[in-house]
């Protein structure tokens, strides 16, 4: 199974190389935010987690500068959702405060005001 643009596919990221399994490609992203899609992470809400970030890209008419990314275990499997962006690990994110996470972490990053690096 490949991956799809803008449809979210957990099984086909979580077998493939995660430089294949683009969420939304196309113009120049400038942020890209790697979503674990290990068991553990997927079991504990990585799939609306990705969701909700979507959503949230889409809304703030982020298409194109911020990219999510499924990416292998980053070994943070009991702490809950787990996300990379850049360097920065991001454990214990649940699908209910992922949207507080996007304008935390990823706003800021985006407009140019940081983000907490
Ligand atoms: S499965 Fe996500 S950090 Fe290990």
């Amino acid at each position: 199974m490949l991956c799809v643009p803008g449809v979210w596919q957990p099984s086909a990221c979580a077998s493939r190389n995660s430089a294949l399994c683009v969420w939304a490609t196309g113009e120049m992203i400038m942020l890209t935010i790697y979503l674990c899609v290990g068991s553990s992470c997927y079991v504990r809400g990585s799939e609306q987690v990705a969701q909700i970030l979507q959503n949230a890209i889409a809304a703030h008419d982020l298409q194109g500068q911020v990219d999510i990314v499924g990416t292998f275990c980053l070994e943070s499997c009991s702490m809950g959702v787990t996300l990379r962006i850049g360097e920065q690990v991001f454990d214990g994110i649940c699908p209910e405060e992922a949207q507080a996470f996007f304008e935390r972490e990823v706003l800021p990053r985006v407009d140019g005001t940081g983000g907490s690096q």
